[in-house]
């Protein structure tokens, strides 16, 4: 594979979870990383974020403090996206909706016609179809998708689409192992590889609990200790947040056109419910606590 890459500055739009992990990882692997978010707030707790993990990557004796402070100097948080003008590849990991996506990638197209890459971290909607949206950038647009924690898990799953270059894969390849990462290709269906394999089992773990086969913590419990999973599947739908993977099941019905991909009932209610796991402190599991 080659080694080059020619990226020096990444630019990453969105920074939660996904965005700011991918930033943290950028920056300590030696990248200039702009981070852009229309919200100030967002920036300043991601920035937060940050300095917390870093401080508990120097405690853990994993960099030292000189290599924490040069990560933390390497990376810039900005709420106009003309900062990102620098960039060679510009990240996206804004919400999962194709036309709030597809709005932000039609005025990246417009403001950088050079060669800059332009990847998304969409966890399954197709980069064929998002790619439309950036006329002729799409040769030069990819998914590049990072698993949470993004500093702990070594995946990305690169996706090409329909138009993509094989110049534009090679350089991401690369990129991806520059960070530190394992990057695994796959192509361009709904749900990739990971999300195909991963939510129908997710779902199937609520239908599980839905028909009383076992109780959540008991389905969890086989499943850790059964498969050497680290989480359980409930726990893990938790994690990831019960509205992406409700979102999630239905790209999946839509795109693969299988009725069989439909999210379960139980899911749903609860979404409904405004249960959506860690981050409302309650899903399958009540954090509240
Ligand atoms: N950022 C940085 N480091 C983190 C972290 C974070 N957000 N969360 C945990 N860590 C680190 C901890 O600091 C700790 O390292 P240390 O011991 O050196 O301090 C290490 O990870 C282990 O953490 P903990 O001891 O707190 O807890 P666990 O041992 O239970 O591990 C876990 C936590 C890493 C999250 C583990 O449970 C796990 O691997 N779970 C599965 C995660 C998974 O499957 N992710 C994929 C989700 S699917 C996805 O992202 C795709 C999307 O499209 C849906």
């Amino acid at each position: 594979m080659s080694t080059d890459h020619g990226i020096n500055t990444i630019g990453v739009i969105g920074s939660g979870q996904m965005g700011g992990g991918i930033a943290q990882v950028g920056a300590v692997s030696g990248f200039s990383v702009v981070v852009f978010d229309q919200s100030t707030d967002a920036l300043a707790k991601c920035q937060a974020l940050h300095d917390k993990l870093l401080a508990r990557a120097v405690e853990k004796e994993r960099m030292t403090a000189d290599e924490a402070t040069a990560a933390k100097d390497r990376m810039t948080y900005v709420s106009d996206l003309n900062y990102l003008s620098d960039s060679d590849i510009v990240i996206e990991a804004i919400i999962e909706n194709a036309d709030i996506k597809k709005d932000l990638f039609s005025k990246l197209a417009e403001k950088f016609t050079g060669n800059q890459i332009i990847a998304s971290n969409t966890s399954s909607i197709s980069i064929t179809d998002l790619a439309t949206s950036v006329g002729d950038a799409a040769d030069r647009f990819i998914g590049m998708h990072f698993f949470n924690p993004v500093p702990v898990m070594k995946l990305v799953e690169v996706i090409n689409g329909l138009a993509t270059r094989q110049e534009t894969t090679d350089r991401v390849l690369a990129l991806s192992t520059a960070m530190g990462k394992v990057a695994v290709p796959a192509n361009d269906r709904a749900g990739f590889v990971s999300n195909r394999i991963l939510m129908p089992m997710i779902n199937e773990a609520f239908y599980t609990w839905m028909e009383g086969v076992a109780q959540p913590e008991h389905i969890d419990e086989i499943m850790k200790l059964g498969m050497a999973h680290p989480m359980g599947p409930l726990r893990l739908a938790d994690f990831i947040g019960l509205d992406t993977c409700e979102h999630i099941m239905e790209v999946l019905a839509e795109g693969l056109n299988n009725p069989r991909y439909r999210a379960c009932p139980l899911l749903k209610q609860l979404v409904t419910a405004g249960r959506l796991g860690n981050k409302t402190g309650h899903g399958v599991f009540d954090y509240s606590k």
